[in-house]
């Protein structure tokens, strides 16, 4: 699906590579959820949404954009303001973003439950313990039956898909299915893209709960093993 060039952390996202790759099957995943939505009116919740690189093209192009609105929730102002002008640009009305804290309730209250709701490159930068809560959370802030979409990347961890697919499962989410996205040779990560249905629905988000907390990647938390990983590459080539 196409996409507008982007710059900065989304910049993988405009060469051929694992994340370009993760991009179409998630957005071909989204594709599918609108359409079998129930008829009427769809709302699309997209959990630190970034520039609307996963949903923005999606919603350009599919048959039901009149039926859905859709809000991406996210911190980054230069990620907020290039969303709101790519949602300007296509003509988008009906898609907002909530500049806030994603791992905090006040974010969404008043948004109408979603039918939909994305974690495109969320799951991966949470503890176990937030995966958990934020999985708890989504009868907070979604329909019964929604379907809810993650990611979740191997690098260095070959066992952390499997985890997280049971941890969403544990949480009430039936798990429907589990797409690895295509990779070349050259690719160190492994993304597997899931896709499962919410079970019931609970009262409305209150005011003030932490949901989770963004980690930084672990290249960032560990920069000396950066340094390291990329000496053992050079050497390689
Ligand atoms: C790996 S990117 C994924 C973006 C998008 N979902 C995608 O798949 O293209 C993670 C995004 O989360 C945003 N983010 C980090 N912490 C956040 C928070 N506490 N609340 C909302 N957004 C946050 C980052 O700015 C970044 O845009």
């Amino acid at each position: 699906m196409a996409h507008a060039a982007t710059t900065g952390v989304f910049a993988g996202y405009d060469r051929h590579s694992h994340f370009s790759r993760r991009l179409a099957v998630v957005q071909a995943a989204l594709h599918d959820a609108i359409t079998a939505a129930p008829a009427g009116p769809v709302f699309v919740l997209d959990v630190c949404g970034g520039e609307g690189q996963v949903l923005l093209p999606v919603m350009a192009a599919h048959p039901r954009t009149a039926d859905v609105q859709a809000v991406i929730v996210e911190l980054d102002a230069a990620s907020v303001a290039s969303a709101r002008a790519r949602i300007a640009a296509l003509g988008l009305d009906q898609v907002h973003v909530v500049q806030g804290d994603a791992g905090l309730s006040d974010s969404y209250v008043g948004l109408p439950r979603a039918q939909v709701v994305v974690l495109s490159g969320v799951l991966v930068h949470l503890a176990p313990a937030d995966r958990a809560r934020v999985l708890q959370f989504l009868p907070r802030l979604c329909t019964a039956g929604a379907t809810v979409i993650w990611t979740i990347g191997n690098r260095f961890d070959p066992t952390r898909a499997r985890r997280v697919h049971r941890t969403v499962a544990r949480h009430g989410v039936e798990v429907v299915r589990i797409e690895a996205v295509p990779r070349a040779p050259e690719d160190r990560v492994r993304h597997e893209v899931g896709v499962g249905r919410l079970g019931a629905a609970a009262d409305d988000a209150p005011r003030g709960v932490r949901i989770f907390r963004f980690r930084l990647s672990l290249d960032k938390r560990y920069p000396r093993l950066r340094a390291l990983v990329r000496r053992l590459r050079r050497r390689e080539r």
